[in-house]
């Protein structure tokens, strides 16, 4: 390995999903493994194989699916954990078993209730073990950000004897502040005496808004592997963004004296893939990949850039693929030209109804909407498959109307197990009116957490991208929508939420051992 190189482990799929409400279906992750193969990552974390058989299964095809990155599943330092994660991986061209065990004292006492001797003990089996099954190993030390620097230089010196090849310092809770985190790294290299043997990761989450620059000031300290997601996706705050890591290494290799293998220009397709399967926007002024990054409204600034660009850019557009959102398909294009082009975007189909399926929903989108751009193809797949999940609810038919005398009022029918009901309601506008009529139906009693409605793409005939979010007895779901029609993406994405409430399998979360 180089040594100018940064490893690139993308964890979108593992602690990604573990925000509440980004729960991905097992196709969803296959089509953001297959975009993250695009791009170039170095391996991609596809899951926590134990936690359900939904993640095994996930985890499973992912390894199939994949060839050009390495495929890793989570466990924890338990056989069983172990054992499962080692199964799935049997398929991957190249698997990684990555296990972690806490080794902060609050951690060790509280939740693991076992002495620092013990936590060693089980860190060594546990990386003997994996290690017995496959030749890639990763060992974590959960809440490093908050352990003592002796124990973790003891608990990793044991962990590389026993044959872990990257030894990751997570900051778990986003505590650390850069230059301390810097020299923790610093550190640790320094004083493990067979630090030579491994490659030092980091892995930190973003509570304090610090994630990025921890990670920056690791890698200014000799780690070489940096964990992240696309978009800043993980728990709470979320984790450090694969795209600000990716492009401040880029732009700063001045300074910074490292790269990585990453395709830049897939960067925001990606990164769309990932907000529209979770239902979860990226803000405007969110570096890299918000609308805004790239825009210039002050006249200084404008008037700057078009004399030289370098004026008030320090990154062109379309290096991470601002412009790749191109027109491809149109009203006389054929089965063979949708299914070449959807090969290209990474999608494929698993049966000839399937695409059968999507092809007529494009004919119907391409009457509606004369220019179709590859971004109108990854929604319309999305509405396909959400919609072929397991399906309680169904809509048939939608009536909603709103003038500027009378009160919005919205009257449907929805199938419900097969059985057509209708309602109708009124409402503060056509959305509130036509949620109204869903819930006199299906009486779910969840909480509306979010709703949110953007453009796919620009011009007033673009598709509108609905996302609901619905709350139930601590259970989150994200449901979404697309449609030309913005009121009819709203009522599928409200349905769409309402059966993924109802069919929500539960699952382990790594961390706390809950479902
Ligand atoms: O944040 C964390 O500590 C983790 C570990 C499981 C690597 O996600
Ligand atoms: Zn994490």
């Amino acid at each position: 390995m180089n040594n100018d190189q940064v490893i690139i482990f993308d964890t979108t799929l593992r602690d990604g999903e573990q925000s509440p409400g980004a729960a991905m279906t097992k196709d969803e992750k296959v089509r953001i493994a297959r975009s993250l193969e695009m791009l170039k990552v170095d391996v991609i974390e596809a899951g926590f194989a134990i936690a359900s058989p939904g993640d095994f299964d996930a985890v499973n095809t992912i390894a199939k699916t994949i060839k050009d990155s390495a495929v890793c599943s989570l466990s924890r330092a338990l056989p069983a954990d172990i054992d499962r994660a080692a199964e799935a991986l049997k398929p991957a061209a190249r698997g990684r078993i990555h296990t972690f065990i806490a080794t902060s004292p609050i951690h060790m006492q509280h939740k693991l209730c076992m002495t620092p001797d013990q936590v060693v003990e089980q860190a060594v089996t546990a990386v003997k073990r994996a290690r017995n099954l496959i030749d890639d190993v990763e060992f974590s030390c959960e809440d490093a950000g908050r352990s003592e620097i002796d124990f973790l230089c003891r608990i990793i010196e044991a962990a590389i004897d026993a044959g872990a090849r990257t030894i990751n310092i997570p900051d778990t809770v986003g505590y650390a502040l850069p230059h301390q985190y810097g020299d923790t790294i610093r550190q640790l290299i320094e004083r493990i005496p067979n630090a030579d043997k491994a490659i030092f990761s980091v892995h930190c989450h973003n509570d304090l808004g610090l994630a990025v620059a921890n990670s920056l000031s690791a890698v200014v300290h000799g780690a070489r592997q940096v964990e992240c997601t696309i978009n800043g996706l993980g728990e709470r705050a979320g984790n450090a963004s694969l795209e600000e890591i990716v492009m401040a290494i880029q732009t700063r290799k001045d300074e910074l004296k490292v790269s990585t293998g990453v395709n830049t220009q897939h960067i925001v397709p990606t990164s769309r893939l990932v907000s529209s399967i979770t239902g979860f926007p990226v803000q405007p002024n969110k570096a890299i990949v918000g609308a805004n990054a790239f825009a210039h409204e002050s006249g200084i600034h404008q008037d700057g850039i078009l004399k030289n660009r370098e004026t008030y850019e320090i990154m062109r557009a379309e290096d991470v693929g601002w412009n790749t959102n191109r027109l491809t398909l149109g009203k006389l294009s054929g089965r063979n030209a949708f299914k070449s082009k959807m090969e290209e975007l990474g999608i494929s189909f698993d049966s000839k109804e399937e695409l059968n399926e999507a092809f007529g929903r494009f004919k119907v989108l391409a009457d509606k909407k004369s220019e179709i751009f590859d971004d109108d193809l990854q929604a319309l797949v999305s509405d396909v498959r959400s919609n072929s999940e397991e399906e309680k609810y169904r809509l048939i038919d939608l009536q909603a109307c709103s003038t500027t005398q009378s009160t919005p009022e919205a009257t449907l029918t929805i199938e419900v197990d097969g059985e057509p009901m209708e309602a109708r309601s009124q409402g503060d506008g056509p959305v509130d009116a036509i949620f109204k009529a869903i819930e006199s139906i299906a009486n779910s009693q969840a909480h509306l957490a979010l709703y949110n409605v953007s453009a796919i793409t620009s011009g007033t005939d673009s598709q509108g991208d609905a996302s609901v979010r619905l709350e139930k007895d601590g259970r989150i779901v994200n449901g979404s929508g697309t449609d030309t029609d913005v009121v009819i993406a709203s009522a599928k994405a409200y349905i769409n939420a309402l059966n993924l409430l109802h069919s929500q399998r539960t699952k382990t979360n790594p961390q706390t051992g809950h479902v």
